[in-house]
């Protein structure tokens, strides 16, 4: 039913989106995306590098823009960062423009795939596990507000998780 169109994957960091949108994107011979590599690329500095100097608020107008231009591309596979959902335009282009796959995870579950990163400026505090359990709970209803298919990442490989998707996209 949902084949031929673009696939968005949206969901909290540690989520594996990155990991699952490439391995997928390979699975369907569509071309990945990342909205982070293309901030990235654009700016040629690093997430926390924009935190630093722009705030988040900046970082999320970069975001937008990102996302804005990326949604009009075909046949790809886009991993959104985890706070994209914030934006309701963002929302909105990714339910009109695509199918929209939330990674889910528990916040414990991210912090496990997280924990080692310094490229997450959001949870440089003292206490991470419970910074994400306090975004989790603020953004988990987005997740569900524009998702189409919400796939599970919690305790399993990327495979098991890639074949499930292409299952529930046939
Ligand atoms: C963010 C998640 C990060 C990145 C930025 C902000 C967030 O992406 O966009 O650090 O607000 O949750 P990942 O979800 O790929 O880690």
């Amino acid at each position: 039913m949902l084949r031929a169109q673009n696939i968005f994957i949206v969901g909290p960091m540690g989520a594996g989106k990155s990991t699952v949108g490439r391995q997928l994107a390979e699975a369907l011979s569509y071309t990945f995306k990342d909205s982070d590599h293309e901030i990235q690329r654009r700016t040629g500095v690093d997430i926390p590098t924009i935190f630093e100097f722009e705030g988040e608020a900046g970082f999320r107008v970069r975001e937008r823009h990102v996302i804005e231009q990326l949604v009009t591309e075909e046949r790809i596979v886009l991993a959104t960062g985890g706070g994209a959902v914030l934006n309701p335009e963002n929302r909105q282009d990714l339910s009109a423009r695509g199918v929209v796959i939330y990674l889910h995870c528990s916040p414990e579950q991210q912090y496990a795939r997280t924990a080692r990163d310094r490229n997450r400026p959001l949870i440089e505090t003292e206490d991470p596990l419970e910074r994400l359990r306090e975004i989790m709970a603020e953004r988990e209803p987005l997740y569900r507000q524009v998702a189409d298919l919400v796939v599970s990442t919690e305790k399993r490989g990327t495979s098991s998780v890639v074949k499930e998707i292409c299952r529930r996209l046939e």
